[in-house]
Parts: C-alpha cells; structure tokens; sequence
C-alpha cells in the first residue's frame, strides 16, 4: 500500500503512519517512510508490521510536512528492512506498488551507466530508471514521463525528488492511485481508506497520468502532456465504518456485518441492476455462453454461481481462475458473457482477464464491492455489492454478498427463460428478504466451539460436499487454511475415494456439507467411506434431510431453504468454524502470514 502527504503543517510522520495502518491488510511484511525535513530527504524502514515502524518514527520524532510511505507485500525480494521501501537513487526517493518486469535488463543497462543496487527489488530499479532520466532532463516531470516509456508491467508510485521539496509527485499503470483534496493537505493513496479520516474529496488517477501534490495544491497532467483539472468525487464510506467497533477481529466483526451487506446489496440491485456503460442495457438472453472469472473466494463464489445458473437457466457455465483463463487462449466470441467477481475490483490477473475478454469480443460484466474500481471502469457492465470496507484479509461479508448478488443472476437468468415457475420464485424471493433475519438467528444458536477444539489439535482437515456443496466446501477450506494455517483440502465428495482417502486415518476430522435433498443418499455414502475408515466426520446438514445418528460425531443443522438461498445460510458455520478454530491456536486472524487483501501483481 502507498500513502503521500503535502501540507502546510508538520503532521507527515502522524498522516502517514496513520495512512500505512489503513492500508496494512494489503500487506504487512515491513514498512518504511520518507520525508521531507530541514537535514533533507530522511528514509525511515522496518521490517515487519506497520507498528513497528512506528516504534521507529516516535524515537526520531520527524518535523516534516510532505512524505510518502509503503507498507509491503513482498514480491521482489526477502520481506527484509533493506527490501523495504521507500527506495532511493541519486536525488529520487519512491514507494512502488506492482510489478517491473523488465527490471533485470533495465538494471544492466542502468549499471552500465554506473547505478549500483543495493536491494534485490523492481523498486530499486524504476527509481533508478526515474533518476537517470531526471539528472539528464533536469524536469521531474518529463523525468516520469521518460521513465514510464521505459517501464514494462504495473505500477503506482508516490516520488520524492530532493530538488522539490515538499512537493510529491505520482503516477500509476495497472496499479491503482488516488489523489484526494483536504482542507490543508493533499493525499495520495493506493486506497481510499488511508485519507478518509482526514477528506471524502477524491480523484482516480487515469493511466499514466501524473499528480503534482504541494500542499493543498493539486495538479495533474494527462499523458499529452496537458494540464487537467480534477473531477473530484466524494467517498460514501465513513472513518468509524473501518474501526473494530467493540470486536476483538475485523473478521469476526464483519461475519457479524453479513446480514446487512446481504440486505444492502439485494436492496441495491433491486433498484439499479446491472448497469450498462454508454447507455448498454444488460440482457442475459442474447449470450449463448458464460464465462465466470475471479480468483481465491470471489471464485469460489463463481462456482456457486455457475451451479445456479448452470442449472437453472440451462446455459452453458464455466467458472475458472483468472491466472489459468488469461493464459489458456479461451474460446470467446459476442455472445459470450464474461463475469468477472472481485472484492477490491483490483486484483491484477482478474483485470487481466477483463482486458483479454474485450480484445476477443466477448462482453464483460464485473461484479465489484470497491466503486470505482479498475474493473469497474473497464467491463461493460456492472453490478455492485454493497458489502461496505472490509478490512480482515480473509473475507467474509464481501463473499457473501457476492454469492447473494450472483443467486439474484440465477433468478433473473432462470425466470427470464422460463425456467422458474412463479410460486418458486415468490418463495425465492421471500426466503432473500428474510435472509438477514435468518442468518442473525442462525449465527444466535450454533454451538461450533467444541468442533474448533477438534480442528484446532489437528494438521490435516478434509471438506467433502456435492454441487453447490462442494463450491461450498471449497470456501470453507480456504477460510480455515487461511487463517488457522491448518492444512486442509475440499473434495468433491465422490472423487474422494480415487486417491486422496488413503490420507484418511482414525480420528482425522472430514467436514461434509450436505444440503441438497437430490444428492443426500450419495454423500451419505461417501461419509460412510470416511467414516469406515475412522474419520470424525462433522456433518453441515439442512435440517430436514434424513440424517441418521450413525452417520456423524457432530453435526451442524441449518434451516431449509432453496437451494438458490441455501449456500448463504451454509456459509456462515463455515466462517465462523475457520474464526474460532484459528483463535483457539492463537493466530493473526486479521493478518495472516504471507497474505494480503488485495493482490495488485500477477
Ligand atoms: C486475495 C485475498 C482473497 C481474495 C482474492 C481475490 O488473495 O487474500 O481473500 O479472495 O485476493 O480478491 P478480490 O479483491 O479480487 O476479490
């Protein structure tokens, strides 16, 4: 994450620190900042979380009014205090999110002119790359305009040149940066949470674009080199909606938030839809295809997705992971619709995928919880959720949300072919609306914690469901791997028994999800596979199925619904299985190791 402050007082080190802890779920491996003082540019770094650089800051107490500061997810690099930025060559000092990808040819020719790196990061080499073209253009501005002819990949940079003081200079391609105004400062971020304590008053830098930040003064200059005034907007979310509120963890605060981003979303959608850009209306009858694409749970949610419509619409449904589907050379043509599921909007191989999707044709419909966004700004189409800030890198409330809004496509999918008979869809439509009553009472009355003493002793889990099941189960092996750092895998449950059973030994724990009436008998048999073997199977039942005693150790019922509401309800044990589990151990649920919220590199 990048943070940037000008001002007319002496707050940098207070706004930056502040900034970097906003920003520390999209990675937490060290930190550093660069200021602006009376002695110069002064670095200070860190090598892991974003406290103790400040531990740092308040033994040097900093006077400086301008600076800029990162807190890293490493790519390039050991996660080390030396890796860490700000980096610095000749009189350019700068913070890097994204990837360079031609760093190691640019390093070579940049040591033939007598640059020596001290770092084994990208970073070190753009700032580099900057410097040359400043000392020989002696303009910061045409310096960064050089420079980006120069970089390959992706890149959002906040730079310090020593010759303008307390001036910040930034720009940005494929990598997010916003520039925000308040009332004796100017902002740049690489998310809108950093600043918003301070200013709701923002712009999204455009490709390329260059911001030129001194004090409150604000100036940006398109790629033709023309000045261009902001169009400033404002952010709907407030401070306190990214404070823990009395919970011990984000994550368990924003489990409890599911109910509301549930109704929020359906309320949403229910009056905006999916929106088209350039006056498009969206109709789902004209593809003859659909194409889902999203990484981590967003896909997860995608594949819940593509068994809802998939079935109920009778249309062909694919879902895959954007890092396979951008390098597989996917069959896509105009009639192919391309959803794309992103929390953050950001995330650099599902934006990948966008772009691959337009170049072949096809159209593209992003589902993003962050306005706005990259992927927002480039599909053609849009639907939000409206899940609100999510801070826990683990998400929870923002995946829900996803599932409530793509049940919401099935239906629309399904009655818009004829597919759903309309006292199922009245029915549908009121299990929705009393979603989030359901699930605050479901959440009131379940008793996990004694199967989270079970997990928590153990180093191998299993997950085995059917369909909707086992997208499920996937989900729910994530969040517990996640943060418990517990080994476990989601199994389709009848492909358990062609090999991975032979990891099956007395009293290793299988979740099995079960809520689909067709497919109980068969996975009440592939538990009694597992149970032969001496798993301790804890069932994740709908309640009205026929589950016999000997069929578990534990079980966990849910309320019936249909299954195009289902996986909303089924989702919540699953969550809050993965949180307790993970606090009996005594992890970092917010931050777990090697993790970040939002993955800006391929
Ligand atoms: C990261 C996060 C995951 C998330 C995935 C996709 O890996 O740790 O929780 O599901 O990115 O993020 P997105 O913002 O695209 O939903």
């Amino acid at each position: 994450g990048i943070v940037g402050y000008s001002s007319t007082g002496f707050r940098a080190a207070h706004v930056l620190l502040h900034g970097l802890q906003t920003l520390e779920y999209r990675g937490y491996d060290s930190s550093g900042a660069a200021f602006f003082t009376a002695r110069g540019v002064e670095i200070i770094k860190s090598k892991g979380t974003v406290s103790q650089l400040q531990k740092r800051l308040e033994q040097c107490s900093i006077r400086s009014s301008c600076g800029i500061a990162h807190t890293r997810w490493a790519t390039h690099g050991a996660p080390d205090e030396r890796n860490a930025h700000p980096h610095r060559q000749g009189s350019v000092t700068l913070v890097h999110n994204g990837i360079i990808e031609n760093h190691a040819l640019l390093a070579k020719e940049l040591e033939a002119k007598g640059y020596r790196f001290h770092t084994q990061t990208d970073s070190e080499v753009a700032c580099a790359c900057i410097d040359e073209a400043y000392q020989r253009l002696k303009d910061p501005l045409r310096a960064l305009q050089c420079a980006q002819t120069r970089l390959k990949g992706s890149y959002a940079f906040a730079v310090l040149f020593d010759e303008c003081p307390d001036t910040v200079y930034a720009t940005r391609f494929d990598s997010p940066l916003i520039v925000a105004k308040g009332a004796d400062a100017s902002y740049v971020a690489s998310d809108v949470l950093a600043f918003l304590a301070y200013t709701k008053t923002y712009v999204v830098l455009e490709q390329k674009q260059i911001a030129i930040l001194h004090g409150t003064d604000i100036r940006l200059v398109d790629t033709d080199g023309q000045q261009r005034a902001p169009r400033y907007q404002e952010a709907v979310m407030d401070a306190h909606s990214i404070e823990k509120n009395g919970h011990d963890h984000f994550m368990m605060k924003e489990i409890c938030e599911g109910p509301d981003a549930i109704e929020r979303t359906l309320r949403t959608f229910a009056q905006t839809g999916i929106q088209g850009k350039q006056g498009r209306t969206f109709d789902l009858q004209r593809y003859r295809k659909i194409s889902i694409v999203a990484c981590g749970s967003a896909y997860h949610a995608g594949m819940i997705a593509r068994e809802l419509i998939g079935s109920e619409a009778h249309l062909p449904v694919q879902a895959e992971v954007a890092s396979e589907f951008r390098y597989r050379d996917p069959l896509l043509d105009a009639k192919t619709l391309v959803i794309l599921i992103s929390q953050s909007g950001e995330t650099a191989d599902t934006l990948a995928a966008l772009k691959l999707a337009r170049e072949r044709g096809a159209d593209t419909l992003a589902i993003v919880n962050v306005p706005g966004s990259s992927l927002e700004r480039e599909a053609d189409f849009v639907a939000h959720t409206m899940a609100g800030p999510e801070i826990a890198v683990a998400t929870t409330k923002a995946y829900t949300a996803q599932v409530a809004l793509l049940a919401c496509i099935a239906l629309q999918a399904a009655s818009g072919c004829g597919q759903i008979d309309e006292g199922r869809k009245a029915r549908i439509c009121r299990q929705l609306k009393e979603l989030p009553e359901a699930l605050s009472d479901l959440q009131e009355h379940l008793h996990l914690i004694e199967s989270a003493r079970r997990l928590a002793t153990q180093e191998h889990v299993f997950f085995i469901g059917r369909g909707l099941d086992h997208a499920l189960c996937m989900e729910g092996s994530l969040k517990l791997k996640e943060i418990s750092y517990i080994h476990s895998e989601a199994y389709a449950a009848g492909e358990l028994k062609h090999g991975t059973i032979s990891l099956i030994e007395p009293g290793t724990p299988v979740i099995a999800i079960t809520t689909e009436s067709a497919l109980f008998d068969k996975t009440a048999s592939s538990i009694r596979e597992v149970r032969a073997r001496g798993a301790y199977v804890i069932l994740i039942a709908r309640q009205d199925l026929p589950v016999s005693d000997d069929l578990c150790d534990a079980r966990i019922l849910l309320p019936a619904r249909d299954r195009m509401v289902q996986p909303l309800l089924t989702a919540l044990p699953l969550q809050l299985l993965a949180y307790h589990t993970a606090c009996l151990r005594g992890c970092a649920i917010d931050k777990p190791r090697n993790l970040a919220k939002s993955v800006t590199v391929e």
